[in-house]
């Protein structure tokens, strides 16, 4: 494990870039009480993501999503995970190795996505949204709407507000969230004017996190 500062500097962003990789699972771990594993699954699931497609994880983080999402598109689907921290990456392709996948991970920003249009047939954010100002994510939903193939699905997993702060929720709120969590409709409202026809917020939560649908008509 490289020392917490032997990263090269991150990419240049406005959003808020984790700089303690090395930490960050043991972090969403613990304030998922060891049920990190469960919220990627659910939420690899919930993006729809069928074997043999290709999917980028935006704020890919250490892979969390990234590396469930291979899994699941197999060896003929293909998974990219872009962070703009260095250090991440270095980790999400450590674990990717271990596990013997072979995932795309690079060092970059949502707000200018290094792919051509339709590249891909679903695209991941998982707890990165609340990372970026408003200008940001507004910029960023216009790329993903650029990259997604037609009929391509977009899945967000962020903090989104629920109807009462408990537990879990709480915790998870205080340590990772940088601004307050999302108003699911203003969430609905940024994907609708990026384009998404139908975004929605599902039913489905895990504890503080919500999740927003949409598809590239
Ligand atoms: C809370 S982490 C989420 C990591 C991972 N997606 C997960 O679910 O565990 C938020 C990530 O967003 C990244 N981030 C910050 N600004 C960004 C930007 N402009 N574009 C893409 N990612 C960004 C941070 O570096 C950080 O790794």
């Amino acid at each position: 494990m490289k020392h917490l500062h032997g990263y090269a500097a991150p990419a240049e962003t406005e959003g808020a870039v984790i700089r303690w990789a090395p930490f960050y699972d043991l972090v969403t771990n613990v304030v998922t009480f060891g049920q990190a594993k469960r919220l990627r699954n659910l939420t690899v699931e919930l993006s729809l993501l069928r074997p043999g497609e290709s999917i980028l994880d935006l704020g890919c983080g250490t892979g969390g999503v990234t590396i469930p999402a291979k899994q699941r598109a197999g060896p003929e689907g293909k998974a990219v995970g872009i962070d703009p921290a260095p250090g991440m990456i270095a980790m999400a392709k450590q674990k990717a190795k271990s596990k013997g996948l072979d995932i795309d991970f690079r060092v970059g920003v949502i707000e200018a996505l290094p792919f051509p249009d339709a590249s891909f047939d679903a695209v991941t954010a998982s707890l990165m949204m609340h990372h970026l100002p408003k200008r940001l994510r507004a910029q960023g939903a216009a790329e993903i709407y650029r990259v997604l193939k037609p009929t391509g699905r977009l899945l967000v997993a962020d903090l989104i507000r629920p109807k009462s702060f408990a537990g879990l929720g709480a915790m998870l709120i205080i340590l990772l969230h940088h601004g307050w969590p999302f108003d699911g409709e203003d969430l609905r409202r940024l994907l609708t004017e990026a384009g998404f026809p139908d975004a929605v917020q599902l039913d489905q939560r895990f504890s503080a996190v919500g999740f927003v649908r949409a598809t590239k008509a």
